[in-house]
């Protein structure tokens, strides 16, 4: 397995291996039991042209865990069948030149009921038409990116996150939702992605006051609801 260490333009990390899914792999079982639970993956038999896209995969574990779970409990394929995206950043530079790229990636990724498709593209623009997905899964990932590279005093743009949200908003259907970490806090846990949209920074040594970047998502129109406990805790955004 490669290691860390190669950055792409805006400092996104190539690989993470501090990625909680191999530290902790009951953590992609419980996020998929309450997934089905919440009826946000869709009971197998209305499983047709489902679509589910994560803009910042990483290397895949947990969107991989859903469609496995997915595709096992689906007895004919259906048509048309669900599609898993697994995209990312991800990519190198060859000789001053940026080149899009992705990860190999750990598993076999053929399922008989279910696509699954690895993309190499930026959350900001997603290579998707508009009203296209059903559920956006953002663990950890580009929206995170831009508080905590705020917070480390690399990006003190305020735009960015509306953008993304904007971005997100055009490739879901109607009725589709965002759904974003919201982990409990314990010591030495990553800061979830909606505790940084929400202004709770908690980073030693962070440059900037936490609150002049805080994300009203009220305002900008979508409603949170939370799910699951503790480090499986999930919030669901929905436009209103
Ligand atoms: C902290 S890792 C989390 C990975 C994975 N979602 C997880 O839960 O383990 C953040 C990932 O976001 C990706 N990323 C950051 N900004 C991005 C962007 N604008 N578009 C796509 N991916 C992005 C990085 O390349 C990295 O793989």
């Amino acid at each position: 397995m490669t290691d860390i260490g190669e950055y792409n333009p805006g400092g996104k990390l190539q690989y993470w291996q501090e990625t909680e899914a191999l530290r902790n792999p009951d953590l992609a079982k419980q996020y998929v039991d309450l997934l089905i639970q919440e009826q946000i993956i869709p009971h197998p038999d209305k499983a047709t042209g489902f679509v589910f896209l994560s803009p910042s995969a990483n290397q895949g574990m947990f969107e991989y865990e859903i469609a496995d779970r997915l595709n096992q409990s689906i007895t004919k394929k259906p048509d048309p069948p669900p599609i898993f995206l697994a995209a990312d950043i991800f990519g190198n530079y060859q000789d001053g030149q940026f080149v899009p790229g992705f990860w190999k990636g750990f598993y076999q990724d053929e399922f008989d009921n279910v696509i699954f498709q690895k993309i190499s593209a930026d959350a900001n623009k997603i290579p998707i038409l508009d009203n296209s997905v059903d559920v956006i899964w953002e663990r950890l990932g580009a929206l995170w990116h831009v508080q905590n590279n705020r917070a480390t005093g690399e990006n003190l743009d305020s735009t960015p996150i509306v953008n993304l949200l904007n971005e997100y908003d055009r490739v879901l259907k109607s009725g589709g939702v965002i759904i974003l970490d919201a982990a409990t806090q314990t010591e030495g846990a990553t800061n979830s992605t909606i505790d940084f949209l929400e202004g709770k920074f908690n980073i030693p040594g962070a440059q900037i006051n936490p609150y002049d970047y805080k994300i009203d998502l009220k305002e900008l129109g979508w409603e949170t609801q939370f799910i699951g406990s503790g480090r499986a805790r999930l919030a669901v955004l929905r436009k209103k």
